[in-house]
């Protein structure tokens, strides 16, 4: 049995990692401020987290010092980040506080208290640049986004920790991630759980451009056996976690539309309304660049998973079909629990 740390455990993807590792018979101790992440996702079939989570701002330095001082782990996995794009553009200096300085600070924790490893959430987002596919991990065009910027610097201090002091630090990128717990509430959420709870409200989701952008989906599930199987590593390492296939937001839609019985037909809108609910971020002194927004809209993602395999014999092993209906029959009881109208 391993001692195990999670940070943003409350949230889609630590979570589940929380079960998972559980039901595999690890001591796991979950951190989450609950600044996106959900009491309801802390309820799983056999075992309920909500009592025994710390709800604590990873930035405490007292609270994680004094944590990491009576627990000793054995593993950090550091999950906790901002994840909208637009959060992250809107409030730049908070996006640095958390997903930069929030990474130093477990790294230098996991130093200071002799952690084993540490296994940090990166994203595919930081080969928004990438003109050659499917991206491998060892090429990235620099972001330009401050999500990605954000996630790719602290990357950067993984690799200086490891290197300096030889401790073993995995950085996962993400690709798109879905299924069960997909956050389908917030303002802007992921594009599976926006699309989901417009049919459920009985609404018209709105696509951007013409939808047949193309993007590499993976499912939680999956996600979590591959961090799972890192915890094996013995040196620095970066991994993409994807499909190396992409699907049209326009497929994922009619997917979903046909599984929730629904004949509403997206809209689509161009470019310029993919961030209307943060209007500031078009009125101020220096508006959004609309080229970068465009690239972001119309952008190919597809990231290789041959290192995934070779390292860690890892694959992906469900289906679209059957992640995309894991998830929506997931997401439907959350917005009904929600008092989300259904129409
Ligand atoms: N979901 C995806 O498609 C995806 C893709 C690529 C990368 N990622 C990365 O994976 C990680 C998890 O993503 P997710 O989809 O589960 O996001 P999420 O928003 O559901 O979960 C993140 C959790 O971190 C918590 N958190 C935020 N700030 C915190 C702080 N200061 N202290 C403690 N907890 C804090 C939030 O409350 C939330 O529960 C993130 O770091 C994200 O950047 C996600």
């Amino acid at each position: 049995m391993s001692r195990i740390l999670i940070t943003g455990a409350a949230g889609f993807i630590g979570s589940q990692l929380a079960y998972r590792l559980w039901k595999d018979g690890e001591e796991v101790a979950l951190v989450d401020n609950f600044s996106y992440g959900s009491d309801d996702n802390l309820i799983f079939e056999e075992h309920d987290f909500r009592e025994e989570i710390y709800r604590k701002d990873i930035r405490d330095l007292e609270f994680m010092e004094e944590l990491f001082k009576e627990r000793r782990f054995d593993v950090v996995y550091h999950i906790a980040g901002i994840t909208p794009l637009p959060d992250c553009q809107n409030m730049p200096v908070d996006a640095v506080y958390l997903n930069l300085r929030g990474t130093v600070i477990m790294l230098d924790l996991v130093r200071r208290y002799g952690a084993k490893k540490m296994i940090f959430a990166s994203t595919s987002a930081v080969y928004e640049n990438n003109t050659d596919f499917p991206s491998v991990e060892e090429k990235v065009e620099k972001p330009s986004l401050l999500y990605p910027s954000t996630k790719y610097t602290a990357e950067q201090f993984c690799k200086a920790f490891s290197d300096a002091y030889g401790i073993p630090i995995v950085c996962m990128r993400f690709a798109n991630v879905y299924g069960p717990h997909i956050d389908c509430l917030r303002t802007q959420p992921p594009v599976m759980g926006y699309i989901i709870r417009e049919l459920f409200k009985g609404k018209s989701p709105v696509l951007h451009s013409t939808g047949d952008q193309k993007r590499d989906f993976v499912f939680v599930d999956d996600l979590i056996e591959l961090a799972v199987r890192v915890m094996k590593a013995e040196h620095y390492d970066v991994v993409n976690v994807s499909t190396g296939k992409t699907v049209t937001i326009n497929e994922i839609c009619e997917k979903i539309t046909k599984l929730m019985g629904s004949d509403k037909k997206p809209e689509y809108m161009e470019v310029g309304h993919f961030w209307a609910n943060y209007p500031e971020l078009y009125r101020e002194p220096y508006p959004i660049s609309t080229g970068l927004m465009e690239h972001e809209v119309l952008k190919y993602t597809c990231l290789s998973n041959e290192h995934a395999f070779k390292e860690y014999g890892w694959k992906p092993e469900t289906s679209l079909d059957e992640g995309i209906a894991k998830t929506v029959e997931f997401s439907c009881k959350v917005l009904e629990k929600a008092g989300i109208k259904e129409t």
